[in-house]
């Protein structure tokens, strides 16, 4: 008997934070996490606990603290990754899952793991036998599972349902599938398997988006028999991207005369803040006329769509945006709020602080307070997130002074301080650095003084909240000569001083990640991500 209800897997800290740049220290992975609980999501992927010491870390304190969501780490089929996978999630206890993954399709087995399907069949089920030594609930996914043969497929399905998988995913890997392809795929698994019909195991489905089909393909196969759907908040993750969760909880909402009967648990009410926290902590800008969160989506031009709206919402918006929590409105603070109605706001908007970090947000509120006439929820997120997305300070920002115009060569004088070694005394620098523009100068300056000479790769600008003397929110991305992308965030009422400040903090979290790296050592086990 098919259960209508479906069971969202959020795979943002992990599939999402594959995306080049995106990738979240421990402290912006919590924020997020914390986040995707109140959005309520039924399974969280926490990460890869065998990757690194940060992944292992990640997961285990999300599973910790995250409650009411099942916690799952995601492993290859090999004992090392399991048993990573099942300490990290320990803590969820029986919300604890491992997610196993093997490669199943032909062209995988014959150029990337070199192994007949025997050999796959086998050490699958040698994969969920051994996770299921560590919890009840096993997920297993034939990686590349929409190009596996349907007939080997469905084996692999019978065989990890005896060997006690309780899911079976079937990602759409390379996002290769088409909508009616994919969903005639699924119904074949449920029709051949009569663990997917008596409900003792479910279907899953996982889309990438190479051919922007991700959602399609997701909602068509829900239709054909999956009960559990992976996707990642704003549709980030490897290349393309994944299925974007917010788009298909609308559509199941919306449309649920077509839909019928199938439901999920999704608060939407929390769908924009956790859109816009994901945005900031990844790094990855959102679109404006990206589906449901875009700036755009509710955004009415043309006087005709005004006019009609105006007489009745429903003439041109299919979803009231207050069911995404899009608009609400709230009273700006001050200069003149104290520190107790600062604390209230932060609460309400779901921040857990400590009274040291409060004191921080605290000293910043004034700083912004005495540039800006009302300081807004959206500007104090930023300061809190700026504070989140801080890394140790191996360079501080003091000053930054810029001439510029169209006639003279923009030149930045920048001052930062550089913390002591040990017990030393903190020095303070400063460099001038000319550009063809004042960021352009700002940032040379800061090539010259760090040492750190970096190439932008990324650089957008946006408006915190409202009015001219808005908070501007510089997000950028920066190669330091490795080919990796690391992300740098910055805001201030002066956008030169803010895209000073994004480029220093990615400064810093390159040092501080280049440091870890170098303390893990170089005989540590290489793990190439999935
Ligand atoms: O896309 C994919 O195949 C994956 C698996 C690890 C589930 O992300
Ligand atoms: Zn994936």
């Amino acid at each position: 008997m098919k259960n209508n209800r479906i069971l969202f897997f959020d795979t943002t800290l992990r599939d999402g934070e594959q995306c080049p740049g995106a990738s979240m220290n421990l402290r912006e992975k919590l924020e997020v996490a914390r986040q995707l609980g109140r959005l309520k999501v039924d399974v969280l992927e926490a990460g890869y606990p065998v990757a690194s010491e940060g992944d292992f870390e990640a997961v285990e304190k999300i599973a910790k603290e995250v409650k009411g969501s099942t916690i799952t780490g995601l492993a290859r089929c090999l004992a090392k990754d399991i048993d990573a996978a099942g300490e990290a999630v320990k803590p969820a206890g029986k919300r604890g899952r491992i997610h196993v993954f093997l490669a199943t399709s032909k062209i995988h087995r014959d150029y990337k793991l070199n192994k007949a399907q025997d050999q796959i069949l086998s050490s699958a089920v040698e994969g969920v036998k051994r996770a299921k030594g560590y919890v009840e609930d096993v997920e297993f996914s034939p990686e590349d599972g929409s190009r596996t043969e349907p007939e080997f497929l469905i084996e692999v399905c019978k065989a990890v349902i005896a060997a006690g998988a309780t899911t079976v995913n079937i990602p759409d890997t390379v996002g290769w599938s088409v909508p009616e392809e994919y969903a005639g795929l699924i119904r074949q698994l449920y029709e051949a398997v009569p663990e997917f019909q008596s409900g003792k195991a479910i279907i899953s489905v996982h889309c990438h988006d190479d051919l922007g089909l991700a959602v399609a393909n997701s909602l068509a196969a829900l239709r054909a028999g999956a009960r559990q759907v992976e996707c990642t908040i704003n549709g980030i993750g490897e290349r393309a991207g994944n299925a974007a969760l917010e788009e298909i909880a609308l559509a199941l909402k919306t449309r649920s005369d077509i839909y019928k009967g199938l439901t999920s648990g999704i608060n939407t009410k929390e769908i924009v803040k956790t859109s816009r926290l994901v945005s900031r902590m990844s790094g990855m800008v959102v679109q404006r006329n990206k589906a449901i969160v875009g700036e755009n989506a509710f955004a009415h031009s043309s006087g005709i769509h005004q006019d009609g709206i105006l007489k009745k919402r429903e003439t041109y918006e299919i979803i009231d945006p207050e069911e995404i929590g899009w608009g609400v409105s709230e009273l700006p603070l001050t200069k003149h709020s104290g520190r107790a109605a600062v604390v209230a706001r932060l609460r309400h908007l779901g921040f857990k602080l400590t009274e040291g970090e409060v004191s921080t947000i605290v000293a910043r509120f004034k700083e912004i307070g005495d540039k800006k006439k009302f300081v807004y929820d959206d500007d104090l997120v930023t300061l809190v997130e700026g504070h989140i997305t801080g890394v140790p300070e191996t360079w501080s920002f003091d000053y930054v002074n810029v001439t510029s115009g169209n006639q003279t060569v923009p030149t930045a004088t920048v001052r930062l301080k550089k913390k002591a070694e040990e017990k030393g005394k903190e020095t303070v620098v400063q460099d001038a650095g000319v550009g063809d523009g004042p960021v352009d100068a700002a940032l040379n300056a800061i090539d010259r003084l760090t040492n750190t000479p970096g190439q932008l790769k990324d650089y957008s600008l946006r408006a915190v909240s409202q009015g001219k003397d808005a908070l501007g929110e510089v997000t950028l991305k920066v190669d330091f000569g490795s080919g990796e992308l690391v992300a740098g965030k910055g805001a201030n009422t002066d956008v030169i001083e803010a895209s000073a400040r994004a480029y220093l903090n990615a400064v810093n979290r390159y040092l501080e990640t280049s440091k870890a790296k170098a303390k893990q050592g170089d005989d540590a086990p290489q793990h190439s991500q999935p």
